[in-house]
Formats: C-alpha cells, structure tokens, sequence
C-alpha cells in the first residue's frame, strides 16, 4: 500500500515537475517576453567582483623585488612581486616576442594546488627574444628587446610601462588596482575548530611563498569576506572548496581615446566608459531577447582589445576563461610618465587616455601586449597567437534559410522547390531541434523524416545542402546511443560528490559531456560519421547551440561552477572555453568522415578566441525590431576586430514577426555581411521571401542575387583572411586608420579595401547620410555615380537600394548569371568593375579554388592580382599552381575614365580587338567577351 502510494506521489511530482519546466520553457521563450534580468548577475551580485571593482587607486600592497629579477638563459625577464600586506610572493615572467608582442605572467610563487593555464587557444607557444638590461638602480630596471620594444619595471609599487620606440604605449598596474587572491585553507571559526575543513581535496602541506619569517607578524591576511567559500545566487549555491582565487590588473593605453573588442555585447563599436556598476562582463551565457546597448554577457567572450589613435594601434589580449569584467573610462595621463625615459614631452595639450580593469575569477594572470602599429599588424599578430581564421567552403558564405522549424521531409522540399519557383539563389535548408527524435540529437524524427538520405539526395540533386542542430546536452535515456555510451565511458562531467551532472534542457532531464576532453572530443567527432550519423550525407553539415552552456535550471541558465572537469578544474576555470571546445569536436567530426578531405562548415553560438579556426558564429537570439537590425552591424564588427571574421545575425530578426520593410531591410543588411542567414522563432509567422508582396519579394531577390554576384568578392577576401586574420567586414577606421572621423562610425564599414556599405537601420528611411573618407572618388555601385570624398553625403535609399560604394582605386570580382546556387556558378564566366582613382589607377585581387576540398593547402588555386594603370589592365599570378578553371573573362567595366580610347586589345597569346562601349556620361567603358581564360596572364591595352 504504502509503496503504491509513494509510487503515485513520485510520478505525480515528476509529472508537476515536468509540467512546471515547460510552463518555464513557454514563459522564457514566447515571443513578446523579454528574458527576466533578475535571472543574470549583476556585478554587485558577484563576490569576487565586488572585492575588485572598488579597490581605491593609488595604495597598491604589490612591489616587484627587485633585486629577484634577472634575465634568464631562454631570454625571459623573471623575478619575484611581493604583496606588502600579507607577505605573499607572486612570480612574474616577462616575455619579449618575436613578431612586436611582448607576453607576461603573474603566477602564485608556490600554489598549494596549481592555478589554471588556458590550453589549447594558442596555436604556438610563442619564442621568447632576449632582453637586455639598460639600466638598473634600486627604484627600476629598463630592458629592451632587439624590436624597439623597452619595458620600465618599477618597483614600490609594482608598475610596467611599455614603451615602443620611446613613445609610451600601455602601463600596467598604473593605478594600483593588481589583486591577486593567493590559495589558502579556510579559517576555522571557534566553534568548528574541531570539525574537518568542509568540502574539496585534502591539500598537501604546501605552504604559499611568504617573506621571512620576522616579517610576518607584521604582516595580515586580507579579511576573510563571505562570499569567499561559498555564494548564492537565486536558489543556487555555489561551493568553493578551494577558496577565493581571483585576479585583476589595471591596463592603460596613454594617447589613445578609442578602444575596441572584448565581444560579445550588444554595445557600440567604440567602447564606451562604464558606470560604477555596469562593465563589461564576458561569461558565455544564453540570453534570450537580450536588451541592446548593454555590457551585460552574451554567448560569447573574446577578452582581446584593441586601442586605436592616428598613429598607431595597439592590442590587449588577456587568457583566461573564467568570469571576466573589464571597467573602462576615459582620462588625461600622468604626463611624467612620458618623461621618466626618454624626456619625451607630448606637446603642450593634454594627452588623452583609457585607462582598463580586468578582473577574472580564476586562473592565473597572462597577458599578451601586441604593438601593431597599424590595424593589420594587430590582427595578424593576434591570429598569429590564437590561429587564422579557417577559409570557408563556398557554399556556407552563400544564402542560407533556416527556421524553427521546417516540419517535416514535405516542407523542406517545399521550400526547396520555392526557391527555384521564384528564381531566388539559396545554399542551404537548415533544421532546428524539431527534426530530431524527442532532441535526442544525431537521429531523426523518423514520422516527420522517414528517410532523411533521401531527402538530402534530393537537395544534393540540386546543388544544395543542409543543416541540422547538433547541441551539446545529452538527454538521459539508456536507450539513446548517445547517453548510453557517454555515460558507461564515463564522459560527462561531475558534480563535486562524483556523481554524474544533471541539467535540463530541451530534452528534459540531460547530462554534459566532458568536452575539456581530448577523448571526448574525439568520440563525439567519430559519432558524425556517415555509419554512425544514420540517414548523414556528405551534404549535412552541422550546427551548435546551446553551447554556453545552456541550463535551464542551473545559475544564469547555465552550469554550475562548482561542476568537475577532467583533471579536477571547475567548471568555474574553464567556462568560457566549453563551446569552443564543442564547436571544435564537431568541425573534426565533419573533416574525419570525409576522412580528412573535405572542409567542415559549423556554426556556434558561444565562442571563444581561437573559434575563427573552427567555423561561423551568430549573434543568437535578436528579435524583429529596427535597434536589433541596427546593433547587428557594431556587433559583427566586434567580433571581426576579435579576430572572428565568419559572422552573421539572424536575417529578420528571431523573435516576434518583422513588417515588410523590416525584413527587406534586413535581407538587405545581411546580403553584405559575412554569414547570410534568414532564420525565425517556431512561433513566428512564416516569413520565406514568396510569402511576402511581390514587390518586397523581388527587393530580397535582388539582395540575395548581389549577394550571388559577390561570392567570388568574398570568398577572395575570406582568403586573404585565412591567410591574414583581416576579417572581410572592417570598420571604417581600420582602412582609414589616420581619419579620426571614422573611428566611432559603426552604421557604414568596409569590406576588403573595395566596397563601402551603409545599410539601412531606419524605418522609413529613404535617403542616407554617407562619409566618404579619402581623396579619391566612390562610385555607387548601381548608378556609377562618383562622391567626392572627403565629405559626407546624402545619398539615395529607396527601398529598393542598397548603399554601397566602390572605391575608386579598387577592382572587384563578379558572376552575373542568376544561379539557382553557388555550386552551379564554378564556371560561370567572371566580370571585373576597375573603378579609378584620381592618378587612373586601380588594383585587386581573385582567389579560386574548388570551393569545397583541403587541396588548396597543395597550392591547388588561383590567386591573381589585377592592376590598372597607364591605360593597361594586367592579370597575374600570386601564387598557386595546379588548380584550372573553366570560367572566362566576360566583361570588364571601368569606372570614371578620363578619356575614352580610341582602340581596346587584348594581349594574350595573340592580340585581338575588343568591343567596347561607353555610358553614363562617358564615364564608363564596358569591354565585351575579353574572352580569356581567368586562370591566365592577360592584359587589356586601351589607346
Ligand atoms: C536557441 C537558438 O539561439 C535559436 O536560434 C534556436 O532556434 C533555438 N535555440 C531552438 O533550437
């Protein structure tokens, strides 16, 4: 009896349960609810947080001894930071680097248990170059580095200053805000003097690095604060068994007023100084319909900065994965210290300054400072440290559409087929959580996708692929291959008593796999194998959400941060790392079923620096609305000065049903940024372009067919990027970096050096103010006609026009024919729009490949450069050998001729005569059917 009764009891209440998650589940994602903020901290709700935001400036406890420093065999400057106030030592190591960057480390000198050293982010470990001692007295120690790199190590109290070439760059620890919570054992208070210390790993009897033992009396521990062992957040408790292990520094960037990066936020381009309570916080974290022009965390964290000014730019890139908050605000700077060196008086002005506070809750502190000097330096050194960024298969920079969801097998054929119905381009249908067997991912709903090879075939007959969601939460059932095999490996991570973790998530009740793990990382990459991966081909590709990670129930709707990872670390040291570690096991599992030929597409959610080696990110759940069409552009720029050039944000907007204009704007907007991608709440109304009026129709038609037409534009330019770190989609001032107009412009942006695009954000907007920068005239794409720069502009918009402006200077590539996608455009013939500059000159570039495979890394492509000048049009070879293409010269229009020639040749093996013509007020020449092969040398003489 009293069993049945306790039986009916527990299924009800896991029925009440259930009920009660999905009443959650509605309330969280129904349209119109915007996610409750009192769900994510603020800073003043983190212990660890508050202990360094408010630190008062100028009473720094740290010293560098320096009589412990010496420059070591392997070239590295090491000595000892003492904290006067509690007689603990702190190891410092200060890297001089190949390559215009410098590295430093500030490590407890002996830990009681080590700290956290982010792994797998740097692609090198970077060589250190030797240092050399200038100068040496009891207050500082001057070294420089064979670069023109000089650090000035002060003492009392501990400072760095950097200098490059006698002009000061960055300060560390200026203000006196380092903190460095060293391990301890927890006090015992009187009354559980006699209980064992609660929680955690029994510690060796290591005691912390102190300074003699006379001194200690003098000497006091920091005040024990509550939130030190233990912190509650909501309903949440979160265990510390190894105590208080935060980190913090103060950076300042003298001479600049601009810095840039640290995504992801939905801010400005141009940082802005925070508030006493509002920095910028980086915790990957799933916010739902988040608010815009904020600092609070998204799905992802780069903590790379950039700091820009007319002469130079500079980069900040601090490792660490855990918790990070980053103050900022503007300042004059201490003028005497550009003097200390090298007497260097900066004018009689003052010099404007940013000054930075970073704070992480674990770890150890390791910091990257790069020199530039210019935007491209910077970029190219940090993707020299973190990776470049991985050249993308054609199709996946081409048009997607996505939704949640398309039902079944008959509604992705649907889809598909209108498409071609309506002569509108499109790569790939994507399937969200739907398609799946009860979000059991890696299998089918086998009612609603009875034969999914089938269905992939019948997209594969066509040119197209598709997309299905892959998130990291496992639901528990013995009955999935997926649990079944994590869990008697053993894969998943552990809550702290070593019982496996349970969270909720779509599935319900699920378990997190280890991903920190290379073992782990490797069995999921083998479960996308085509045996593996029932009904897989090789036209499916994947994606990833929910790889914050996403918790319902867990603090912030993601993972407990007491959580155990391989190796003992918490869930706390490597948060920030999970998705990428995730992203990264499913780009393997894509190149090892086509056993390493073909390149992978995935795309991510959460992110981490290094992510631009895996595959494309998007900007998550923005809603339907003009502010979220118009924070997509500073958002996307963000991330690409971050080193994470593939992005894109939904087309439409996820949340609620956009209007007509909106979403034709939109289409507009997301034709020229780098990944393209309509995608909808499975609440929404449907919204695929043959839904609409036929006018707005046939403005996404024309969007996407731009779009179509650029594709050898951009994956040129995501060449370069593979190559360089560039990403495609540049702020103005990156281009124009001596134009100090541009550095705050975040509404209109550069791709390459060739094309401005100014999108339209307003409702109702008709017409556009543009900055053209330079000396040299911008030619409307459509019109040909030229705006003088440098001046702003007002410039047409109607709702059928795009914004964008060819520079005079720069040649660009395209495909006219209309395809049905980008497969069927490998040998469609090319045209080049040469648009001069004031001296008639111009150059560019066109890289080809077989737009899928891993030959290009055999030299199998075409990279040729294009230049005019003194009336010639040249081709050559950059590089590449081995790769030949069918595809032909079609047309070459030149833009904003002086004159017009008499006579058109082409110089190959022979020379024959071209026809040619002019229009829009002679201005411009069209040369018909060149008809020379892209792939050889050639010129175009004109006379
Ligand atoms: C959240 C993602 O951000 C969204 O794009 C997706 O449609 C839903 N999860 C459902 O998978």
């Amino acid at each position: 009896m009293a069993k049945r009764k306790s039986t009916c009891n527990n299924s009800n209440m896991a029925f009440m349960q259930l009920s009660m998650i999905g009443l959650a589940l509605v309330l969280l994602f129904e349209p119109g609810h915007a996610v409750d903020k009192s769900n994510f901290k603020t800073v003043d709700q983190c212990g660890f947080a508050r202990r360094h935001k408010d630190i008062p400036e100028g009473q720094s406890p740290y010293a560098a001894v320096l009589d412990s420093f010496h420059i070591e065999a392997d070239g590295v400057m090491r000595g000892n930071i003492l904290n006067t106030k509690n007689g603990i030592l702190l190891s410092l190591e200060v890297f001089g680097l190949e390559d215009r960057m410098v590295r430093f480390k500030v490590n407890e000198l002996s830990p009681i248990r080590p700290r956290y050293e982010v792994p797998d982010v740097l692609v090198v470990e970077p060589t250190p170059i030797r240092w050399k001692i200038n100068k040496q007295d009891s207050t500082s120690i001057e070294a420089a580095t064979s670069s023109g790199i000089t650090v000035l190590l002060s003492s009392e109290p501990f400072r760095m200053d950097f200098y490059d070439n006698k002009q000061l760059v960055f300060s560390i620890n200026p203000r006196g805000l380092m903190k460095f919570e060293h391990q301890r054992e927890r006090r015992k208070s009187v009354e559980d003097q006699d209980q064992p210390a609660e929680g955690g790993e029994e510690v060796d009897n290591v005691e912390p690095a102190v300074v003699e033992e006379q001194e200690q009396e003098e000497l006091e521990e920091e005040p024990e604060e509550p939130d030190m062992w233990e912190e509650t957040f909501k309903s949440h408790t979160d265990r510390k068994p190894y105590g208080p292990s935060s980190i913090g520094l103060d950076f300042s960037f003298p001479g600049f007023e601009h810095v840039y990066g640290i995504p992801e936020h939905a801010d400005s381009l141009a940082l802005k100084p925070t508030g006493p309570s509002d920095p910028y916080r980086l915790y990957n974290l799933d916010v739902f319909e988040y608010d815009l022009d904020k600092r609070m965390a998204l799905y992802g964290s780069v903590p790379f900065m950039q700091a820009h000014n007319k002469e130079r730019t500079v980069g900040l890139f601090w490792l660490n994965a855990a918790e990070t908050y980053i103050d900022i605000s503007s300042n004059t700077a201490d003028k005497s210290v550009f003097g200390r060196m090298f007497d260097y008086v900066k004018g009689e002005s003052d010099v404007p300054q940013v000054d930075t506070h970073w704070y992480s809750e674990s770890g150890i502190i390791d910091t990257f400072l790069l020199f530039g000097p210019s935007p491209m330096d910077v970029l190219s050194q940090y993707t020299d440290l973190t990776g470049k960024p991985f050249l993308p298969p054609l199709f996946s920079i081409a048009y997607h559409q996505c939704r949640w969801n398309y039902n079944d097998e008959e509604d992705v054929k649907q889809v598909d087929a209108n498409f071609d119905e309506h002569d509108i381009p499109c790569d790939v249908i994507w399937l969200d959580i739907e398609h799946t067997d009860g979000k059991r991912y890696l299998t089918w709903d086998n009612h609603k996708f009875p034969d999914p090879g089938r269905m992939l075939d019948h997209l594969a007959a066509k040119g197209r692929k598709m997309v299905t969601i892959v998130d990291p939460h496992v639901h528990r059932d013995n009955n999935y291959h997926m649990y079944k095999e994590g869990k008697d490996n053993d894969y998943f991570v552990h809550k702290q008593d070593g019982s496996e973790y349970e969270g909720w998530c779509w599935p319900g009740s699920s378990s997190y796999p280890d991903f920190t793990r290379k073992d782990v990382r490797d069995w999921w990459a083998s479960r996308l194998s085509h045996d593996s991966y029932q009904g897989s081909r090789p036209n499916l590709f994947n994606w990833n959400d929910m790889n914050e990670p996403s918790v319902f129930n867990g603090p912030e709707v993601t993972m407990h941060k007491d959580v155990v990872h391989a190796d003992g670390w918490e869930h706390r040291d490597v948060h920030n790392l999970y998705g990428l570690y995730f992203h990264m096991a499913n780009a393997e599992g894509q190149i090892q079923r086509s056993g390493g030929t073909e390149r992978p597409f995935t795309l991510s959610r959460a992110f981490y620096s290094g992510t631009q080696r895996y595959g494309a990110i998007w900007t998550g759940d923005n809603a339907a609305e003009w502010g979220h069409l118009k924070a997509s552009n500073p958002m996307l720029l963000s991330i690409g000065l971050a080193g994470i050039p593939f992005i894109g944000a939904d087309v439409g907007g996820f949340f609620k049903n956009p209007d007509e204009e909106l979403l034709t704007r939109w289409y507009q907007a997301g034709a020229y940024q780098p990944f393209f991608r309509a995608h909808a709440h499975i609440d929404t109304k449907r919204r695929e372009p043959w839904l609409l009026q036929p006018e707005s129709k046939l403005i996404i038609r024309n969007a996407i067919r731009a779009r179509y037409a650029l594709l050898p534009f951009w994956y040129t330019l995501f060449h370069n990027s593979s190559q360089t770190g560039l990403p495609p989609m540049r702020p103005m001032w990156m281009e124009f970096p001596k134009d100090a107009d541009t550095f705050s412009m975040e509404d209109q942006y550069m791709l390459g050096n060739a094309l401005l695009v100014s999108p339209i954000s307003d409702q109702g907007s008709r017409a556009t103010s543009v900055y053209f920068p330079g000396n040299d005239p911008w030619f409307d794409v459509d019109t040909f006609f030229a705006y003088q720069g440098p001046a702003t502009h007002n410039v047409n918009a109607d709702l059928d026009k795009i914004p964008v402006f060819q520079h005079g200077g720069s040649i660009v590539p395209r495909k006219e024919r209309v395809r049905r996608c980008s497969s069927l455009t490998v040998d469609d013939p090319y045209t080049l729009t040469v648009a001069l500059n004031n001296a008639g000159s111009a150059n560019g570039d066109l890289y080809i490949d077989d737009g899928h495979s891993f030959d290009y890394k055999q030299q199998k492509y075409i990279y040729r450069q294009f230049t005019f000048s003194a009336n010639k049009l040249e081709s050559r070879a950059l590089s590449g050998a081995g790769f030949e293409t069918n595809s032909w010269l079609e047309r070459v229009v030149i833009i904003g001729l002086k004159s017009v020639p008499k006579k058109v040749e082409l110089i190959s093996q022979t020379i024959t005569q071209l026809s040619f013509s002019t229009s829009h007020n002679r201005q411009v020449l069209t040369i018909r059917k060149p008809g020379v092969n892209i792939g050889q040398d050639w010129t175009i003489r004109l006379s």
